[in-house]
This record gives C-alpha cells, sequence and structure tokens, in this order.
C-alpha cells in the first residue's frame, strides 16, 4: 500500500477514536474557555448522569430556541454553544453568559430544592494535572 493511503488510514483511525472524547457524555465540567479570565475553576457538571439523575428529558430546558421573546417548544440548541448566543455582556433581553449559567442552573436547583446553590459547590477548587500530583 502507498504510504500516503496508510497516513490517511492512521488519520481517520485516530479521529475516530479521539471524537467520543469530545462528546457530552463524558463531560465532567462547564468549559471557561468563552471566558476572557476566569476568576474561578469551572463548574462540576457530568452533562449526561447529571441529567439522568435529575430526571430531564427535554435538551430544550438548557439548551432552548427563542423566537420573537418566546421559547420556541420541540426546538432545541444542541448543536450550539451557550456562548454562541449570550456574550460576556447582557445583551437587551439576552442576559449575559454567567448571568445565563447561574440563571439556568441555580434557579432550576433552588426551584426544585435540590442540587448545589452554593459557589464552592459548584467551583470546586482541585489540583491541576499541571502541578505534577
Ligand atoms: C449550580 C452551579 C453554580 C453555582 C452554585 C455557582 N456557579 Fe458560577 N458558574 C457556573 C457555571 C456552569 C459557569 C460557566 C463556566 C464555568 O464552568 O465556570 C459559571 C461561571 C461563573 C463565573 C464566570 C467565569 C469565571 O470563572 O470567571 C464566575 C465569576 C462565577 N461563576 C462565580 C460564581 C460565584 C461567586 C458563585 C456564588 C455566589 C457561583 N459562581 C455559584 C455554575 C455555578
Ligand atoms: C441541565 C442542562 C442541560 C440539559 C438538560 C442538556 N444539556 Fe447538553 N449541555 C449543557 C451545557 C451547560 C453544555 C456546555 C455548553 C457550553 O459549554 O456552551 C452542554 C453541551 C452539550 C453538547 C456539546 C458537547 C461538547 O462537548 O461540546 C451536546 C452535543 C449536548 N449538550 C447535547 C445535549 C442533548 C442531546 C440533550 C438532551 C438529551 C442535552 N444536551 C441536555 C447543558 C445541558
Ligand atoms: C440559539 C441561541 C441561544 C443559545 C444557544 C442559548 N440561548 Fe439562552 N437565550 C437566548 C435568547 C435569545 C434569550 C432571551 C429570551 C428572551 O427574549 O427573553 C435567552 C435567555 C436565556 C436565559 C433567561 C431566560 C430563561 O430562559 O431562563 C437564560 C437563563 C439562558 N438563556 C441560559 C442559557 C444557557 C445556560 C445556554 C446553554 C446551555 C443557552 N442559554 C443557550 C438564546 C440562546
Ligand atoms: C431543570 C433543572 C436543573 C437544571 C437546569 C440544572 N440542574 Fe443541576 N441538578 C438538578 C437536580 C434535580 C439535582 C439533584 C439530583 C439528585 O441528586 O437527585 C441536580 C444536581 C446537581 C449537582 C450535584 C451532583 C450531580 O451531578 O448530581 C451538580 C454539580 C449540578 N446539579 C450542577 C448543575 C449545573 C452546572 C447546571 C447548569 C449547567 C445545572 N446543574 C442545571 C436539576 C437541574
Amino acid at each position: 500500500m502507498q504510504r500516503w493511503v496508510l497516513a490517511l488510514l492512521a488519520a481517520a483511525v485516530s479521529l475516530w477514536v479521539l471524537a467520543p472524547v469530545f462528546s457530552q457524555e463524558d463531560m465532567v465540567v462547564v468549559d471557561t474557555n468563552p471566558f476572557e479570565r476566569p476568576q474561578r475553576p469551572p463548574s462540576i457538571f457530568s452533562h449526561d448522569a447529571h441529567n439522568e439523575k435529575a430526571g430531564i428529558d427535554d435538551c430544550a430546558e438548557c439548551h432552548h430556541v427563542y423566537l420573537d421573546g418566546k421559547k420556541v417548544e420541540d426546538e432545541n440548541s444542541a448543536d450550539q454553544r451557550c456562548s454562541d448566543c449570550h456574550e460576556l455582556r447582557a445583551q437587551g433581553r439576552v442576559p449575559g453568559l454567567t448571568q445565563a449559567f447561574h440563571a439556568n442552573c441555580k434557579g432550576c436547583h433552588l426551584e426544585q430544592k435540590k442540587g448545589p446553590v452554593m459557589c464552592g459547590q459548584c467551583h470546586v477548587w482541585r489540583p491541576t494535572p499541571a502541578a505534577g500530583k
């Protein structure tokens, strides 16, 4: 076989193997990348396990779609980041990114009297791998 064919095959296989690493199944924290200078460690959030335990069936509970200020039923934005629509600062009726997360996450926890509402319960400090431990 030609060398480039092998290289192509190897690349395809590694993509196939790596892809699931970035799916919501393995998500354990909410990514802080969209924030310029995060002040807190990322909030813990094991996507699938959380939603199963909390009994949330509707993806639009978090991944919503709005049209003219009204939530659109039977549609979700699971293929988008929250930061695709929520900028760091509020834009009119669209809350800023931090506010969007807090209102969504804490809002439900307060309403249901279940789930963490204290800063340190979500933003859990832990040793970083860079510390070499
Ligand atoms: C229910 C979980 C939850 C609680 C409770 C919570 N947060 Fe957050 N917070 C989040 C999530 C999710 C984000 C989005 C990014 C991330 O993972 O940090 C966020 C983002 C932030 C950000 C912007 C990103 C950064 O690190 O600068 C700040 C600041 C912040 N939170 C501070 C607080 C403070 C202060 C409290 C307590 C008064 C608090 N949070 C309570 C979940 C929570
Ligand atoms: C309790 C809130 C919540 C529910 C319910 C929820 N998600 Fe998510 N999901 C999130 C958050 C928060 C993120 C991270 C978004 C970000 O970083 O901007 C996310 C990210 C994702 C991602 C991107 C994964 C990645 O690694 O980038 C996919 C795909 C996804 N969700 C699919 C779904 C589907 C499908 C459902 C319904 C079966 C669902 N979600 C229900 C909160 C939720
Ligand atoms: C496709 C664009 C879009 C995406 C993606 C999106 N939002 Fe929103 N969101 C909006 C708009 C538009 C509004 C303002 C609705 C209105 O007019 O009242 C809003 C409002 C909100 C509100 C306040 C009203 C409410 O429904 O409670 C919260 C909280 C919120 N978003 C959290 C989130 C979180 C968390 C994510 C990611 C999991 C997310 N949003 C993803 C467009 C989006
Ligand atoms: C629609 C309601 C709802 C939303 C939205 C929601 N949660 Fe929760 N969450 C719950 C409930 C209910 C529990 C308690 C589950 C149990 O232990 O029975 C919980 C528990 C948790 C826990 C405790 C550990 C665990 O995984 O069970 C964490 C951490 C958490 N939530 C983080 C978040 C973050 C971060 C967000 C926003 C990205 C979020 N939650 C959005 C309902 C919600």
